[in-house]
C-alpha cells in the first residue's frame, strides 16, 4: 500500500453542476452506479445548495435515494450552510463537505459571503457533524489564482487551511478552480500549507482549463500528496473560460498514476465505461 494514490471522484457533483442541460435523475444514478463498480472509496454525488444558484444539483436527495450503494464506498455531498447540512443528513449522505475560497472575490461570487462569514456558517455544521461522527471534508477554492482578485498569496491559503482543519475537517482539498495554476505556483502554495496541515490530510483538486492539471499533480506528488480529485470523462467546464475543460479527467489521472507505478485500485475497464456514459450525458444522448 506504500505506493497507493487515491482518486476522489467528483464528476457527479463538480462535473455535472456546470452542465447547462437539465440531466434526468436516471442518468445521474446510472453514472454513479457505474462509478460504484470502479473501486473508489469516496464519490461526491451532489450538493445541497440553493437550487437558484445551481439548478443542476436540486435533485441530490433523489440521487442519494436512487443509487445502489456499494459496500466500502462513501457517498458525499457539499453543504454550504445548516440548511444544506440538515438536508444532507435526511438524504443519507455518508460524508459532507464545506467549501470556502482563499480569495474574497470568489467567496462573494460563489457563496454570497465573505470568507469569515462563510467560516461562521461552517462552525455549526462541523459541531453537529462531530456529534454524530460524520466526516466533513473542507474545500478551498482559488488556491493560486482567482478570476476576480488575481494571484492568491500562499499564506492566505495556509491560514484558511489551518482554520478548516482546526474546525474539524478531516481533509483539505486544494482547488485550482480556474485551472491557471502552474507546477511552480502549486509548489509554493503547498510548501506553505504543509507547514500547518499534515500532508497526509491534503488533496489536490486541479482543473485542466490551462492544460496543466497533470503537471500540477506531478508537482504535488513530489511534495507528498497522495489524494487527487478528478471527474470522470473530464465532465464539467469552467464558467470563467467558456468552452475550456474543467476538472481533470479521472481516467487520464488514473492512467498517468499507474504509468508512474502508483496503485489507484481502480478498474480501467469500468472507468472507460463510465467515461462513455459521461460523454453521452454531455451530448444529451440517451444512456
Ligand atoms: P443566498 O442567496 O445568500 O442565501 O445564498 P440565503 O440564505 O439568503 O437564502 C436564499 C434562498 O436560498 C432561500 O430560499 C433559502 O431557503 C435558499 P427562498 O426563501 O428565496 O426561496 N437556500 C437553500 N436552498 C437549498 N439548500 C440550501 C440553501 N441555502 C439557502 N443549502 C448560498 C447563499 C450559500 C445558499 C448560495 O450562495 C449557494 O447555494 N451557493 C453554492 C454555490 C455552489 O454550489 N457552487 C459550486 C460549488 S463550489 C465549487 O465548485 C468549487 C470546488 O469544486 C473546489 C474548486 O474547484 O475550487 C468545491
Ligand atoms: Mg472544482
Amino acid at each position: 500500500m506504500g505506493n497507493a494514490v487515491e482518486i476522489y471522484e467528483v464528476g457527479p457533483r463538480d462535473g455535472l453542476q456546470d452542465e447547462t442541460r437539465s440531466i434526468p435523475l436516471s442518468e445521474k444514478v446510472a453514472l454513479i452506479d457505474c462509478l460504484s463498480r470502479a473501486g473508489f472509496s469516496r464519490i461526491e454525488v451532489g450538493s445541497f445548495v440553493s437550487p437558484k444558484w445551481v439548478p443542476q444539483m436540486a435533485e441530490t436527495a433523489g440521487v442519494l435515494a436512487g443509487i445502489s450503494r456499494a459496500p466500502g464506498v462513501r457517498y458525499a455531498a457539499l453543504t454550504p450552510n445548516m440548511q444544506g447540512y440538515e438536508a444532507a443528513l435526511v438524504a443519507g449522505a455518508d460524508e459532507i463537505a464545506v467549501f470556502a475560497s482563499a480569495s474574497e472575490g470568489f467567496s462573494r461570487a460563489n457563496m454570497n459571503a465573505s470568507i469569515s462569514e462563510a467560516l461562521e456558517r461552517f462552525q455549526p455544521i462541523l459541531e453537529a457533524a462531530r456529534n454524530i461522527d460524520l466526516p466533513v471534508r473542507g474545500y478551498i477554492s482559488c488556491v493560486t489564482d482567482c478570476p476576480f482578485d488575481g494571484k492568491t498569496p500562499p499564506a492566505q491559503v495556509a491560514a484558511l487551511a489551518d482554520r478548516l482543519f482546526a474546525l474539524g475537517c478531516y481533509e483539505i482539498s486544494l482547488g485550482d478552480t480556474i485551472g491557471r495554476a502552474t507546477p511552480d505556483s502549486i509548489t509554493k502554495m503547498l510548501i506553505k500549507v504543509r507547514d500547518v496541515v499534515p500532508v497526509g490530510r491534503l488533496a489536490g483538486h486541479y482543473h485542466d482549463t490551462g492544460g496543466r492539471a497533470i503537471a500540477n499533480i506531478d508537482a504535488s506528488l513530489a511534495l507528498g500528496l497522495r489524494v487527487f480529485d478528478a471527474a470522470i470523462g473530464g465532465l464539467g467546464g469552467c464558467p470563467y473560460a467558456p468552452g475550456a475543460p474543467g476538472n481533470v479527467a479521472t481516467e487520464a489521472v488514473a492512467a498517468h498514476l499507474e504509468r508512474l507505478g502508483y496503485n489507484t485500485g481502480l478498474n480501467m475497464d469500468v472507468l472507460r465505461e463510465a467515461a462513455g456514459l459521461s460523454q453521452a450525458m454531455r451530448e444529451g444522448a440517451d444512456v
